[in-house]
C-alpha cells in the first residue's frame, strides 16, 4: 500500500506502533476530482459505503484537507489522498473502480459543451493514467459533457490497447434519479417505488425518459408527457439557475454517483439482476455510444438492453436525440483521433 500522505510527517503516530489492521473485504476505489463539489459529498458517501475497503482521493487541490476530514469517519474504507499530477499513478494502482468527476461545471447560459474545451483535456489525461495503472478498472465518467468525454475515453484506451467497452460507463444516474422523483410527484408516489428508464445521452433533448414504461405501469395526459419530459430534460438547467454562478448539481449527483457505483460494486462482487441506465458502447441504435439500462456484472456491463417498445412521441425524441448524439460522440472521437 502506498503511504498515506496524512500520516506523514505526524511526530506523535510516527512514535506509536498501530496494530496491523486485518483487511475489510471490499473494493478498492478512486476519485478524481475529490475536492469539487461533487467529489467532496460523493467521498463522503462512498466512505460510508460497506463494499469499499480502500478509498483513495485525488484532485489538484486541496486533496489532503478533504481527506483528513474524511477519514476521521468511523466506517470500514481506508482513506488516502494523493495531491496533483506527480501522485496520480498512486492515486490509481491496484483500483477496482475509478469514479471521475474531475471538470469544470456549468455557469448559468452554458450548456453542457461549453465545457468541451476545459474538460476534454483533463479527462484525456486521468483515462491515460487509468490506462497506465489500473488497465482493468471499471471507470464512471461524470465529467461533462459526458455525450463526448465518454467517446474520448475510449479512444484514449483504444490507443493505449486496454479498451474493454464493458468496463467504461458513462453516469447518467441523475437523470434516472431526477425522472424517478418528478414522475413520483405527478402520480402521487413514493419515488423509491418508481422506475423510469431513461435513454439517449446526458443532455437536454438527448435525455430521453421513456414515460410508457415507468413501473408501476402508469399513464399520462399528453400534458404530463410535455411537463416531464421537459423537466427531466431541463433538471440540470434548473439547478445551474437556482445556483446562479455558484456551479452545477453537486449533491443530488453525489447521491445519483453513489448509487450508481454501488450497483457498480454490487456486480463486480456477483450479484445477480443488478441492472442500471449508463452511457455505454452501444449496438442499440446506429450510434457506437447510447444510453439504455445495462446489466452490470463481475466484468463490468455485461449486457445492454434494448429499447423496447416507444410510443410516437418518444420515436421523435429518439430522433432528435440520435442527430445531437451523432455530433457530441464524433466531437470526443476527433478531439483524440485529430
Ligand atoms: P467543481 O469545480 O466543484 O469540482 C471539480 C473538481 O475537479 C475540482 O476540485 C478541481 O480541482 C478538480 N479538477 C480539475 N482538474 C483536475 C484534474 N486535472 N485532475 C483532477 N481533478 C481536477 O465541479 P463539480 O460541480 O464537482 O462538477 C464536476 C463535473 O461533473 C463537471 O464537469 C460537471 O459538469 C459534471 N457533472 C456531471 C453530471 C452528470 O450527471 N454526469 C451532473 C453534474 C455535474
Amino acid at each position: 500500500n502506498p503511504p498515506n500522505p496524512q500520516m506523514e510527517g505526524n511526530p506523535m503516530l510516527e512514535q506509536i506502533n498501530c496494530r496491523a489492521k486485518g483487511g475489510s473485504p471490499g473494493f478498492k476505489v478512486a476519485i478524481l476530482g475529490a475536492a469539487g463539489g461533487i467529489g467532496q459529498p460523493l467521498a463522503m458517501l462512498m466512505k460510508m459505503n460497506p463494499l469499499v475497503s480502500v478509498l483513495h482521493l485525488y484532485d489538484v487541490v486541496n486533496a489532503p484537507g478533504v481527506t483528513a476530514d474524511i477519514s476521521h469517519m468511523d466506517t470500514g474504507a481506508v482513506v488516502r489522498g494523493f495531491l496533483g499530477a506527480p501522485q496520480l499513478e498512486a492515486a490509481l494502482t491496484g483500483m477496482e473502480l475509478v469514479i471521475i468527476p474531475a471538470g469544470v461545471p456549468r455557469k448559468p447560459g452554458m450548456t453542457r459543451d461549453d465545457l468541451f474545451k476545459i474538460n476534454a483535456g483533463i479527462v484525456k489525461t486521468l483515462c491515460e493514467g487509468v490506462a497506465k495503472c489500473c488497465p482493468n478498472a471499471i471507470v464512471n465518467l461524470i465529467s461533462n459533457p459526458v455525450n463526448s468525454t465518454v467517446p474520448i475515453a475510449a479512444e484514449v484506451f483504444k490507443k493505449a490497447g486496454t479498451y474493454d467497452p464493458k468496463k467504461l460507463l458513462g453516469v447518467t444516474m441523475l437523470d434516472v434519479v431526477r425522472a424517478n422523483t418528478f414522475v413520483a410527484e405527478v402520480l402521487g408516489l413514493d419515488p423509491r417505488d418508481v422506475d423510469v428508464p431513461v435513454v439517449g445521452g446526458h443532455a437536454g433533448v438527448t435525455i430521453l425518459p421513456l414515460l410508457s414504461q415507468v413501473k408501476p405501469p402508469c399513464s399520462f395526459t399528453p400534458e404530463e408527457t410535455e411537463y416531464l419530459t421537459k423537466r427531466i430534460q431541463d433538471g440540470g438547467t434548473e439547478v445551474v439557475q437556482a445556483k446562479a454562478g455558484a456551479g452545477s448539481a453537486t449533491l443530488s449527483m453525489a447521491y445519483a454517483a453513489v448509487k450508481f457505483a454501488d450497483a457498480c460494486l454490487r456486480g463486480l462482487r456477483g450479484d445477480a439482476g443488478v441492472v442500471e441506465c449508463a452511457f455505454v458502447a452501444s449496438q442499440v441504435t446506429e450510434l457506437p455510444f447510447f444510453a439504455t439500462k445495462v446489466r452490470l456484472g463481475r466484468t463490468g456491463a455485461e449486457e445492454v438492453y434494448q429499447l423496447g417498445p416507444l410510443n410516437e412521441y418518444e420515436r421523435a425524441g429518439l430522433e432528435e436525440a440520435k442527430q445531437e448524439l451523432a455530433v457530441s460522440i464524433e466531437k470526443g472521437v476527433s478531439f483524440i483521433k485529430k
